[in-house]
């Protein structure tokens, strides 16, 4: 367990980075993920689908940050790809057009990072993603973003994440994405 005492100007209380039994929790997860990313009922439902099939897969897990109380204020979780998972069928055109199809082999897909709004900049989504990559045993990792200026692209690139394609369509997501990679482990600052 990693404690993290924070360093914003709102209280910080004493958020703690732990594993996460996201069965238990998809849905304290799903409520973090709807504020800080923006999900209403019908994406909640599906989404809630998507994340009980995702955590069966082999080699999936998940981290959460935790306050002194109980809530959960973020999460991460990931899993080492499997190019017959639904997410790279979708990426694996688009990274083998600019010759970045290999970054599909060996690599730990980070699935979903979240931290709930009040919560945000303090260090939170950078500990979670970083404290999940470090136990991975692949060489790299792998996501995908909205392909706009981000905080979270900001703080991929921070952590050395490079864009391995960009105007990424997934099916029914009315946004592109950037699929962006990085060795691990992951830069520290
Ligand atoms: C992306 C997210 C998880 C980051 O979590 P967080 O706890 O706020 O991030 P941290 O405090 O650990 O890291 C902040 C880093 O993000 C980046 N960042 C934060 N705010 C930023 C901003 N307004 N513009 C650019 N970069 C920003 C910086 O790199 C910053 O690094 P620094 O600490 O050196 O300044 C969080 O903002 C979030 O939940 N966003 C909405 C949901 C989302 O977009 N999830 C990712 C889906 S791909």
């Amino acid at each position: 367990m990693l404690r993290f005492p924070g360093r914003g100007h709102r209280d910080p209380g004493d958020v703690v980075i732990g594993p996460l039994d996201l069965f238990a929790r998809v849905d304290e997860a799903l409520a973090v993920q709807a504020l800080a990313f923006g999900l209403d009922s019908e994406e909640i439902a599906v989404r809630r689908q998507i994340v009980l099939r995702h955590m069966v897969y082999r080699g999936a897990r998940a981290l959460g940050a935790t306050t002194p109380d109980g809530r959960l204020v973020g999460f991460v979780y990931g899993m080492p790809n499997d190019r017959t998972h639904w997410w790279s069928t979708v990426v694996e055109p688009y990274l083998r057009a600019q010759g970045n199809n290999d970054w599909l082999d060996d690599s730990f897909v980070i699935t979903e990072l979240h931290v709930h709004p009040r919560h945000q900049n303090r260090g939170i989504g950078r500990a979670l993603i970083t404290t999940i990559t470090d136990s991975a045993t692949e060489p790299r990792s792998i996501l995908s973003a909205i392909d706009t200026d981000s905080p979270a692209r900001g703080l991929y690139h921070s952590l050395g994440y490079t864009d391995l394609a960009r105007q990424v369509f997934f099916p029914s997501a009315p946004r592109p994405y950037a699929v962006m990679g990085a060795p691990l482990p992951l830069r520290r600052r």
